[in-house]
């Protein structure tokens, strides 16, 4: 049995501050039926572990050598640290807008598999790409180059969010038999590199303008194990409901 995910990805928002009350707000809330947790700015991260008892704390990001010449990067050791014990990689606005690509994403999780952090591994394609028919492709090529030379062991514990890119806050949220399919190509991909009991145990994400309002329809899907939650994970009313749909 995969134990659900359900991830907010606060991106560039929230001070220090903000996050540690809304972990606050939202943590005696969480229950067992699955894991909840929040991706802060790297600023917030310290605080917000410190807070959180039952949420889990991710990092947004993190470079894959331990220490040099990177100006405004944080390394994998500086996570450990902090006792941070998940970290988002690869997200589509990292590779847009600063360059990540498949072989950083691996080299990451490379580290952060070694450091014993989870990565949540980012992958989707754009709105060109899924209007040409080439969604599957996409999806195939980016697990093959992010996860490539991995262990089957560490596959499995793995997170792997499929997120489209025309889905990330613009509302226009994918079918649930879009996202459906596509997480079993994720699965399937996984069960080709590394073998079906593998496959079986990664857990799959969805994102892309999962709200309150359509989280339940995702999680019922077969190869959906949880969501990766933008614009509608800022708000402790609606994380609470996040948290209450998916009891
Ligand atoms: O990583 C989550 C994200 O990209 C989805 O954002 O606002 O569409 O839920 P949003």
């Amino acid at each position: 049995m995969r134990k659900p995910i359900i991830v907010g990805n606060w991106k560039m928002n929230k001070t220090i501050a903000e996050a540690v009350e809304f972990i606050n707000a939202v943590d005696p809330f969480c229950h067992d039926g699955a894991t909840y947790g929040v991706a802060t700015s790297f600023l917030a991260l310290n605080d917000a572990n410190k807070a959180a008892k039952n949420l889990i704390v991710a990092a947004e990001n993190c470079h894959f050598e331990d220490n040099g010449a990177f100006t405004g990067e944080v390394s994998v050791p500086m996570l450990e640290e902090i006792g941070v014990k998940y970290c988002i990689i690869g997200h589509s606005e990292r590779r847009q807008m600063f360059g990540d690509t498949d072989e950083t994403v691996n080299k990451k999780a490379k580290r952060l598999i070694k450091a014993d952090i989870t990565p949540i591994v980012c992958i989707g394609e754009t709105e060109a790409q899924f209007d040409a028919g080439e969604t599957e492709k996409v999806i195939r090529d980016q697990l093959t180059g992010s996860l490539a030379d991995l262990c089957p062991k560490c596959v499995e514990n793995l997170v792997i969010a499929y997120e489209p890119i025309w889905a990330i806050g613009t509302g226009k949220s994918a079918t649930k038999e879009i996202a459906q399919n596509c997480c079993h190509i994720v699965r399937d991909q996984v069960a080709k590199m590394y073998g079906d009991e593998c496959a079986s145990k990664v857990r799959v994400q969805y994102g892309g303008s999962v709200k309150p309002e359509n989280i339940k329809e995702y999680m019922a899907m077969e190869d959906i194990d949880g969501a990766l939650i933008g614009g509608a994970s800022l708000k402790v009313d609606s994380f609470k409901e996040l948290i209450e749909k998916t009891r």
